[in-house]
Parts: C-alpha cells; structure tokens; sequence
C-alpha cells in the first residue's frame, strides 16, 4: 500500500511513535497555513530532500513541499484528511529515515515543547523550522531556554501578514492580526542569528 509518503514503506514503521486511536478532539490549535508563506521560504532557503511536517494538520504546507520536489512524511495528532493522524509528535521516539529536517506551524500552545522536542530528535547540523509570531523572540523562559545558547540560526521575517485560517477555513477569515517568521532552529549551531526579509 502506498503511504503520504509517496513510497511503500509504513509510516508507522518509519516514526516509532504513538500511532492510535486517541479519541482527541478537534481543539487543537488548528490553524491552517496559507501555503504561499512556504512558498517565500523556499525561494530563499534550500530544504533538504526529506522534510518530517509532524503537524500537517490538512496537508497546507506539506504539499507545497511535496509539490517541490521534497519527500514528505507528515503526520498530526487530529487526521484532518491529511498524513497519518492519531501521532502526538512530543512522544515520537525518532526521526523518519534519512530526515534532519523539521518543519511546521506548531500548535501555539506547544510551541516551546515543539522546539524543545526537534532538538533532542535532530541530529547535530539538523535543522528544525517553525512558523512562529515574531513576538516569540522575546521572552525570558524561551530565552534562556533555546536563544543564550545559540541554536536559533536564521529568521526570515514576512514583513507582509500572513493568513493561518482557523479550522482551514480561509474564506470566512478577515485577514490576520499576527506578525509571522519562519524560525530555523539548527541542533548544534551556536553563532549569532542571521535576519532575513522575505
Ligand atoms: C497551527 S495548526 C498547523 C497545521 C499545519 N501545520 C499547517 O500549517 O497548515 C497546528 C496543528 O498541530 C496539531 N497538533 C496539536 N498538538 C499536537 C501534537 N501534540 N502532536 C502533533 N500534532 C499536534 C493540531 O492538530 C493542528 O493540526
């Protein structure tokens, strides 16, 4: 049987995690990602050929990642008609096979634990990418936690708004509120931060 993964190899086989019936409900910060907002990303940073999305959600960025050539394994807590649902991504045990790189919108609320949980995943060098509102530069917990020591390597600042339609849905949205980057958390990488406009 053929997985979202564009091959034949099991997807539970290839995370080692918590796949199951979980019974969750659909409350889990559920924002779909306007997919031009991968888009602009890829147009100025070169992704590895493997890309772990371990919070598809409804596929909106994985499949523009898909549609760029990449191999996609993409899993969610919620099946949302997209990857392999029922996957809490903080009790994954291991990266899918030849990936050292992770790429989400996170769920808000897990946002901390989401990077926190790459890191340990990755492999040094690996990278873990993250849509995030600008405003998590700051912060004194995230500070010390991540930024003091250096792993946040690049952020791309979109320095126009960008829609994350709460349950997919884009057409009742009146535009958004937040300030988005793309956040590159890199496993090992202890230099300054590289800013860039998208
Ligand atoms: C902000 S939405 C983003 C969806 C998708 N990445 C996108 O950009 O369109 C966050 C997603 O995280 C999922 N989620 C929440 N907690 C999770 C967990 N512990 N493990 C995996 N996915 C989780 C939610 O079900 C939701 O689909």
């Amino acid at each position: 049987m053929k997985d979202w993964t564009g091959n034949k190899r099991s997807a539970h086989a290839m995370i080692g995690s918590s796949v199951g019936a979980l019974g969750v409900r659909q409350e889990h910060d559920y924002y779909a990602t306007d997919p031009n907002a991968l888009t602009s990303l890829l147009r100025m940073k070169e992704l590895p050929k493997v890309v772990y999305e371990c919070a598809c959600g409804a596929g909106h960025l994985a499949e523009v990642l898909v549609e760029n050539g990449h191999s996609v394994v993409a899993t969610d807590l919620v099946h949302r008609g997209y990857g392999v649902g029922g996957v809490d991504f903080l009790k994954v045990e291991r990266l899918p096979e030849d990936c050292n790189c992770i790429l989400t919108n996170p769920p808000y609320k897990f946002t901390m634990e989401f990077i926190e949980h790459s890191l340990e995943l990755l492999p040094e060098g690996g990278e873990a990418i993250f849509l995030l509102n600008v405003n998590a530069l700051s912060g004194k917990a995230r500070y010390e936690r991540f930024y003091k020591r250096g792993v946040l390597k690049e952020v791309f600042v979109f320095p126009r708004r960008v829609q994350c339609a709460k349950n997919g849905d884009f057409a009742s949205q009146n535009g958004s509120a937040v300030n988005y980057a793309w956040f590159v958390f890199e496993k090992g990488f202890c230099g300054s931060t590289v800013l860039h406009w998208l």
